[in-house]
């Protein structure tokens, strides 16, 4: 068997909840994308143009930094990627991410939750951020999805 790492960022804690239930599903280790700077209420508000979360999905070129590192990423074949959707997409701190390891060879598996928006075109963002992995197309994972459900998936992915 692969082992398997979800890693995930959540602002608010919607998507740190789906990333424990998905870890526990999937057997595999759980890793927290912690900004450098943490995200206040105020960062976070999308109706201010000039927010950070606004100016930062506005440049396509930020990458927020990350306190602190994955220990053993070698060892990981199977990448689960978790976020909240922001503006249809995965959080530019997610690119960053994706650009702190070598990902040659692993399988990336995003999920997501939100206020309601699909994933769109999030894997075909990520693809071009992080070519060297496989990026699948991942899923949805609002209301919280049943163990048996996250289980069925993550035997669906065959990883
Ligand atoms: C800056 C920002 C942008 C967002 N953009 C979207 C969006 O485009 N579509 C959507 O359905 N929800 C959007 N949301 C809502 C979040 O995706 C949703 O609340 C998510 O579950 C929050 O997860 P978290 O608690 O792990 O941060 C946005 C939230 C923020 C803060």
């Amino acid at each position: 068997m692969s082992k398997k790492l979800v890693a995930y960022f959540s602002a608010s804690g919607v998507t740190k909840k789906a990333a424990e239930a998905l870890a526990e599903a999937a057997g595999a280790d759980l890793y927290e994308i912690k900004p450098e700077v943490p995200y206040t209420r105020a960062d976070l508000d999308w109706m201010d143009k000039k927010s950070r979360s606004t100016l930062e999905m506005n440049d396509p070129a930020s990458r927020p930094a990350i306190a602190g590192k994955v220990s053993g990423m070698d060892a990981y074949s199977v990448v689960f990627v978790g976020f909240p959707i922001w503006w249809y997409t995965a959080p530019s701190i997610i690119k960053t991410f994706l650009e702190s390891y070598d990902f040659a060879g692993k399988t990336v598996i995003p999920f997501a939750t939100s206020g309601g928006s699909g994933l769109g075109k999030t894997a075909n963002d990520l693809r071009a951020v992080c070519p060297a992995a496989d990026i699948k197309d991942g899923k949805l994972l609002n209301g919280r999805p049943s163990a048996a459900a996250l289980g069925s998936w993550v035997k669906e992915l065959g990883v």
